[in-house]
């Protein structure tokens, strides 16, 4: 395809060089018949309209592939970024990428074609005056060479003011972030929403636009100090080369002619130049999201594996450690050193203060963090990059900032909407919300009722393991009572597994174990019964 494009492109140019050379004939008073002429001349001009058609719409289908291709390969390549990773790469860096850098890679690949066919025009122009005289070829040459690195310096100055920008961006974006996600904040508060404005937003969109204007303006000066060497050399023709006296008057009004038809395209190539800049720097940012986590690199999206039954008979942490490192602070959040061992049917509580660690444990028991210390093994069987995502299928998982996606993607029982219009009488929902074709009619409903959600999609996906991130702490009291007293042990007699973080004191007694984790390091309560527990341990909240 390439090669029929380029091909093609080709043609079209040399298809404009030979209507240059005869209309340049004609003005000459050639020795051909009027016939031969018209006939040429449309010939030629159909010749160029058919193939400057051809090659466009192939690479117009060409670069949109391209876009699609760049757009599934990235959300890809994200879903295979390990998830600490995510979080400090930042999502507002995420969605530049996606949205504005996706963009402007597009908008170059759209040009393509314009270019391809200017460029060969360009090149079948420079054929045509190298036919016509190739001393002024030589001329215009040394001209070129020129042109281009002076073309070449202001570029790189170009370039650096759009990399700022670019880094601007960035910040912008996190902005945005707060703006949608803080928007409650911002209109409850008058002078933090002035200074939200007024700081954040003004200061960062200024220097955006600074630093952009400042890109554009040498772009502009490079294109038109490349018009004006151009002009030079309409200037050298028409005046200097008949006082040399070397050149015919033909091959001069060919070359003033040809120049000056070329002007055109050569402005075409160089005005997208700017759409390159920006889309080469886009590239790179893709490539370092892409790469910062190629450095570390240790799991692929398993997109394509079957799902099948995933069996569980243990799980095991062995000496699993993990800390958060602060660029800025001394003292960094240490979890671990930490042993635990899980088997089927097991109910087990989770508590501790705010920060002690709670959370993070649940991500690692998950498989969304690796242990930096230690090991994890699955059925008496390590834990490592080869089995990470299938381990990962052994969990249902309700974390304390869950996402409720609106239809049960992915949960293909042939029961699914019966199953799931069961639970939702069994949640108390099913006056609120119904289910059809697995797609749940709102997921705009309370907080509380949300987790619920959660927690039907979780009973649907009918996993081993069930993980519970302070799930309860939004429930109404005589919620609460029906989770601790009859699902959770309903999901005990079924054989699977609770892992249920919680602050509940009152509901201790209902635990085989509970685990307490106290800045990071962690005691077993086992060997007290449940309702001492519920006295010894201080209520957290
Ligand atoms: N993404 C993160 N980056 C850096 N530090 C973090 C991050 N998440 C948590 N921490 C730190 O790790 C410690 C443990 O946090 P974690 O969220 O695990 O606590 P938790 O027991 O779940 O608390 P809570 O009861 O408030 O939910 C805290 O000191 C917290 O500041
Ligand atoms: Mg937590």
């Amino acid at each position: 395809m390439i090669i029929i494009t380029t091909l093609t492109a080709l043609l079209s140019g040399a298809c404009n060089a030979a209507l240059i050379a005869l209309v340049n004939t004609s003005l000459n008073n050639a020795k051909w018949s009027v016939a031969v002429l018209v006939g040429g001349f449309v010939a030629l001009v159909l010749g160029k309209t058919i193939t400057n058609i051809l090659s466009q719409v192939l690479l117009a289908r060409f670069a949109q592939g391209a876009v699609s291709g760049l757009r599934r390969d990235l959300t890809k390549r994200i879903l295979g970024v390990p998830l600490r990773q995510v979080e400090s790469i930042g999502t507002h860096r995420i969605l530049v990428a996606l949205t504005d850098d996706v963009f402007n890679i597009t908008q170059a690949l759209l040009a393509i074609p314009i270019i391809t066919v200017n460029v060969a025009i360009l090149v079948g122009g420079a054929v045509y005056l190298g036919l016509l005289s190739w001393k002024i070829l030589l001329g215009i040459g040394v001209l070129v060479v020129f042109g281009g690195i002076s073309y070449r310096i202001m570029m790189t100055s170009a370039f650096k003011s759009l990399n700022a920008a670019r880094e601007e961006e960035d910040k912008l974006f996190s902005y945005f972030r707060a703006l949608t996600d803080g928007i409650k904040e911002l209109k409850l508060h008058r002078s933090r929403r002035k200074v939200f404005l007024a700081e954040n937003i003004h200061d960062t969109t200024e220097t955006f636009q600074k630093y952009n204007v400042e890109a554009e303006c040498r772009f502009i000066y490079a294109q038109n100090w490349n018009h004006l060497l151009f002009y030079l050399l309409v200037g050298c023709v028409l005046f200097m080369m008949p006082k040399m006296g070397q050149v015919s008057h033909a091959a001069m009004t060919g070359y003033v002619i040809t120049i000056l038809y070329l002007m055109g395209p050569l402005a075409g190539v160089m005005g997208s130049m700017s759409l390159f800049g920006r889309a080469s720097i886009a590239l790179q940012k893709v490539e370092e999201l892409g790469l910062s986590l190629a450095a570390a690199s240790t799991e692929e999206a398993v997109i394509n594996k079957t799902e099948r039954e995933v069996p569980f008979r243990s799980l095991e942490l062995i000496n699993v450690q993990h800390a958060y490192r602060h660029e800025k602070e001394d003292t960094n959040f240490v979890l671990g050193p930490i042993d635990l061992k899980f088997g089927p049917g097991e109910l087990v509580f989770l508590v501790g203060g705010n920060g002690s660690g709670k959370s993070t444990l649940a991500k690692i028991v998950t498989g969304l963090y690796f242990p930096e210390v230690g090991e994890i093994r699955w059925n008496g069987k390590r834990v490592d990059n080869s089995n990470r995502d299938d381990y990962r299928q052994l969990f249902s998982a309700i974390f304390s900032d869950f996402y409720l996606f609106d239809n049960l993607m992915g949960l293909n029982r042939p029961d699914l909407d019966a199953k799931a219009k069961e639970y939702l009488v069994q949640l108390h929902l099913d006056h609120k919300i119904s289910v059809k074709d697995g797609k749940l009619s709102t997921t705009s409903v309370s907080q509380g009722q949300r987790k619920r959600l959660a927690l039907l999609t979780a009973y649907l996906e009918d996993r081993p393991f069930y993980l519970f991130d302070e799930w309860a702490s939004d429930q109404d009291p005589l919620f609460k009572d029906v989770f601790y007293t009859r699902l959770l042990p309903e999901l005990k007699a079924r054989g699977k597994t609770c892992f249920v973080i919680t602050h509940d004191d009152k509901y201790f007694y209902m635990a085989d174990r509970v685990i307490k984790l106290d800045y990071g390091k962690m005691e077993h309560l086992n060997q007290l019964d449940g309702e001492a527990l519920g006295t010894l341990i201080p209520a957290t909240r």
